[in-house]
């Protein structure tokens, strides 16, 4: 990139596939490439979350298509590789946002609890770069962490340690993967979401709390994570790789 280019914080012309895009922080930031131009596949397990996202997206004018996928099943995520690039003609930006997590305390956590997590937030992120990485001639990887990587969580032992993997797999990526392909992570604070329930509804003494403590006074919309992804994808960060951005509002820093 030379002195007098000037990139702009969009991702207008390129071609996206946003895994777990279906609900939640994935279907924000889909949502957030298509407005912007981008052509965008969003996918997940179900058939009918999917179905609902593409024709939202269809709505948009941008190229997309139904397919599935189960980030635990390797074979699936060549298939959406494969239905991707005959659909969009290459891939340009890989989202990794696919999430689902059982909590128990350390104590009481099976291996098959153990295993589940981390199979889908740690090992599915690892398949999808890999699969997407081998696929992808340039562009970006965003993989969708957590603030929970680096706090002190009550019973959470397998989504803590998969969270803090998806973080160090993203710097590893970053190396193996450049010149060509930039890996950076998303590590959100609280959003209500599918997967955070109902303990961060309004009405919920623990959103209170969390309320008070994030400088900026309130959770997080799925709209205001997907303004990083948006960054991290956009060629304005063209010299940004390996790198974890935090979008708390302020509340892991926070001493309130
Ligand atoms: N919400 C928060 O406060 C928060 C904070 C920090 C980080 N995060 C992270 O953000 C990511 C998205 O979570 P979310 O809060 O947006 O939850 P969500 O609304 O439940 O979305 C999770 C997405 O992942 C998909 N998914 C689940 N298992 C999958 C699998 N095996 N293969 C492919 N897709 C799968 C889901 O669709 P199907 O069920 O149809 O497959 C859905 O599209 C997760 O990695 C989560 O850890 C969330």
């Amino acid at each position: 990139m030379n002195d007098e280019s000037s990139p702009t914080v969009d991702v207008a012309g390129k071609r996206a596939v946003v895994v777990g895009g279906t609900t939640g922080i994935g279907r924000g930031i889909a949502r957030a490439f298509a407005a912007d131009g981008a052509d965008v596949i969003a996918t997940s397990r179900s058939e009918e979350s999917v179905a609902e996202i593409t024709d939202e997206l269809r709505l948009a004018d941008v190229r997309t298509t139904e397919v599935t996928c189960d980030v635990t099943d390797r074979a699936s995520i060549e298939r959406l590789r494969d239905v991707a690039v005959d659909t969009l003609g290459g891939v340009d930006v890989l989202v990794n946002s696919a999430g689902a997590t059982d909590h128990a305390s350390l104590l009481d956590m099976t291996d098959a609890q153990w295993a589940f997590s981390v199979d889908v937030l740690l090992s599915g992120v690892f398949r999808a770069c890999q699969v997407f990485g081998r696929a992808m001639e340039s562009g970006s990887i965003v993989n969708v962490s957590s603030m929970s990587a680096g706090q002190i969580r009550e019973h959470r032992p397998a989504y803590c340690a998969a969270k803090s993997g998806v973080n160090g797999l993203t710097r590893a990526a970053a190396v193996d993967l450049a010149p060509e392909i930039r890996v950076n992570a998303i590590a959100p604070g609280f959003v209500r979401t599918e997967l955070s329930g109902e303990r961060l509804d309004e009405s919920s003494p623990v959103r209170e709390s969390i309320d008070q403590r994030t400088p900026l006074g309130h959770i997080a919309g799925t709209e205001e994570i997907a303004g990083a992804a948006v960054y991290l994808a956009s060629d304005a960060a063209s010299f940004t790789t390996g790198e974890v951005v935090t979008v708390d509002g302020g509340y892991d820093r926070s001493a309130l």
